[in-house]
């Protein structure tokens, strides 16, 4: 299996990346920066780094093309490219902040990456895959809750977009070959998407290996043909006091809108 992991440095991806790398399959995975997806990718078995910004229509096409030949095709894409809630709000699991006064950049920046970002590189990856016969389509996704939750904008309507999207393109592909499906984690998990220093005391948090049994299960043979599902992994919390232990960096362009 030849996978392209769009958003592999951190978090979800990266533990998702690593559960298909080390049972077998090749994968490709991305992220803003070209140098940092290859020094993740080395740490992997036979994986590469493919720098990809999912804002950029052009990165994506040179990304996806790399990946393309870099791989001899790919079977599946795990769309999984985000930026979350501390873009707008570093407070945000502390202090919500009503929706009118969230920045214009910043609102902007999350649907970029999140919403359309989805888009431009399902756009890009799918006639390749109608042209090779068929291929897989995971899609990240976040609970209903987090999707309408107050002091939400824009992380919440952008997943609830990329939800929308999702489930269109399923419509959209129906008897092609090309299946698309949802998959979120059964909670919060610890990732760069939430801050050490804003996670409330005595509240679980799922670890990210979580992701693992179920790409790969939607890799594998069992799942083929498998389409418009919804996975949702509920794995064993952490330890209450746990903190995440891989913050964002805070000078990153996203922080700033
Ligand atoms: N954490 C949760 O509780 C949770 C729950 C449900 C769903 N999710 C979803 O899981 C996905 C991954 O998030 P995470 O929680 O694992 O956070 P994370 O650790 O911050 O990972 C985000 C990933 O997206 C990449 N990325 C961000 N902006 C990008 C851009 N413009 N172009 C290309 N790649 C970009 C990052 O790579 P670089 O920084 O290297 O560019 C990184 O690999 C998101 O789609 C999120 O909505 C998270």
């Amino acid at each position: 299996m030849k996978v392209l992991v769009a958003g592999g440095t951190s978090g979800l991806g990266l533990a998702m990346a690593s559960a298909l790398a080390t049972s077998g399959a090749t994968v490709a995975l991305t992220g803003r920066s070209g140098q940092r997806a290859s020094s993740v990718a080395a740490e992997l078995p036979e994986a590469v780094g493919i720098e990809l910004d999912v804002r950029d229509e052009w990165s994506v096409a040179r990304a996806v093309d790399q990946a393309w030949s870099r791989l001899g095709g790919i079977d599946m894409l795990v769309n999984n490219a985000g930026i979350g809630m501390r873009t707008v709000n570093p407070r945000f699991m502390t202090h919500p902040q009503g929706f009118w006064e969230v920045p214009v950049g910043g609102f902007r920046a999350v649907v970029d990456t999140n919403l359309t970002g989805y888009w431009l590189v399902a756009r890009e990856v799918t006639p390749r895959m109608l042209a090779a016969g068929g291929g897989r389509i995971v899609n990240l996704s976040v609970s209903q809750s987090t999707m309408h939750r107050a002091g939400f904008v824009p992380y919440g309507p952008s997943r609830a977009g990329s939800e929308a999207l999702s489930r269109i393109m399923a419509a959209d592909l129906r008897d092609t070959g090309v299946t698309v499906n949802l998959l979120l984690p059964g909670g919060a998990t610890v990732t760069g998407m939430l801050p050490a220093e804003a996670v409330p005391e005595g509240r679980e948090f799922l670890d990210p290996a979580v992701m693992g049994p179920p790409i790969l299960w939607l890799a594998s043979d069992d799942a083929a043909g498998v389409d418009r599902l919804l996975v949702a992994f509920a794995g064993p919390p952490l330890g209450p006091r746990q903190r995440p232990t891989e913050p964002m960096p805070q000078d990153h362009p996203d922080m700033a809108g």
